[in-house]
């Protein structure tokens, strides 16, 4: 039942604060994960994990991309993610004390479930499930399971799935940190920063019209530029898959960085470039990645924190977000690229929650 809403996606989008906040519930107190919640056996395999390795597909995919950067940063272990499709079909090195994660909305992506049972031939410590569906296949699989708390997500274009599995992922990334060193202070902090999330995603939520604003500028280009750096980055490439999944429209998405080495030759001013730019000490260099894409005429909007000190004018459209810690800020800043291509999918007219040619799972190769 889409209830108010005109479509599921966008009541699915509006659903986040509350399923992110059941995500959590159980799982962390107000400055502690709660490891046992991860499964009796955590503590003792956790203890003994030295790598993880993230396999996913789509928009778990980039989820799994958003988690390296906190594996890395904040258990200081190394992780590597990787599409399932291309996982199984190569020839891979699994070192004994490596984690495998799987992370799957639906459970029964072919592929995932594939790599998971050909990684089990190779060894490896544990398998880890993230999984928003229960008695899954995926869930069955594994030793270890998070559940994300989202609740049937009906459009095909994942949103409140991709959200909660970035909660669970840094859940679970607190706990493994936890065996690695992570102060109380450090882990105090991110959970307290955790505890904000519902509630900027609420802020964010109220930039709606706004964003539907924007989204006219959308309308009749053909082609886009998400552009994030750091953990920004994955979520660049989310917001470019969700425009181009439902409204059609070819987007791409790119490391700010990577701009002058490539992408900068396609800017003019029928492709508009997207930006998402919190208040880290990253924002500085994308300030001068924004003046290239000006400099070529190409117009920009750009999601930045309130304080990052980014304003509209001519050719730039700033949408002003709440601040956020820098770990979170990949959750937050998801949404506004969610609502901007639900708005251009609604403007284009087209089959907002059954785009063509998709299905909601792959269950064949
Ligand atoms: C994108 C989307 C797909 C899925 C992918 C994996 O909006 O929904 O890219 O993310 O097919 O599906 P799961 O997570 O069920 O394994």
């Amino acid at each position: 039942d889409k209830g108010e809403y005109r479509h599921f996606m966008l009541k699915e989008i509006h659903e986040q604060p509350r399923v992110i906040k059941a995500t959590m519930e159980g799982r962390v107190t107000a400055s502690r994960v709660l490891e046992q919640a991860l499964g009796t056996d955590a503590e003792n395999l956790l203890d003994h994990v030295r790598h993880v390795q993230i396999i996913a597909c789509g928009t778990s995919y980039h989820a799994g991309l958003v988690a390296r950067y906190w594996i890395e940063e904040v258990a200081g272990l190394p992780c590597s993610v990787e599409v399932a499709s291309e996982f199984r079909y190569r020839k891979h090195v699994i070192q004994p004390d490596t984690l495998f994660l799987c992370i799957s909305q639906s459970g029964e992506t072919a592929d995932t479930l594939a790599a998971l049972r050909q990684a089990k031939q190779a060894g490896f410590r544990a398998a880890l499930a993230i999984c928003n569906v229960p008695g899954s296949s995926l869930v069955r699989e594994s030793d270890l399971v998070i559940m994300t708390q989202a609740g049937p997500e009906i459009g095909v274009a994942s949103t409140k799935a991709f959200t909660t599995q970035l909660t669970s992922l840094l859940i679970f990334t607190l706990a493994l940190a936890r065996h690695n060193g992570l102060s109380e202070e450090k882990e105090s902090e991110i959970v307290q920063a955790l505890h904000l999330v519902p509630g900027q995603v609420n802020d964010v939520l109220s930039l709606d019209g706004e964003i539907e604003e924007l989204a006219r500028g959308f309308m009749d280009k053909n082609h886009t530029l998400f552009l994030g750096r750091g953990s920004l980055y994955p979520v660049a490439l989310e917001g470019a898959l969700k425009l181009k999944e439902i409204s059609y429209i070819h987007a791409e998405a790119y490391p700010a960085g990577e701009l002058k080495h490539g992408p900068l030759a396609l800017v003019d001013s029928e492709m508009p470039v997207v930006t998402v730019a919190p208040n880290n000490d990253l924002v500085e260099k994308l300030k001068s990645n924004l003046e290239e894409v000006r400099a070529r005429g190409g117009e920009l909007f750009v999601f930045a924190d309130r304080e990052a000190g980014v304003a509209s004018e001519d050719s730039l459209h700033a949408m002003q977000l709440p601040p956020v810690h820098e770990i979170t800020a990949p959750i937050v800043y998801t949404v506004p690229l969610q609502l901007l291509s639900y708005h251009v999918a609604v403007l284009k007219g087209t089959d907002v929650d059954q785009p063509r040619n998709l299905a909601k799972s792959v269950t064949v190769e």
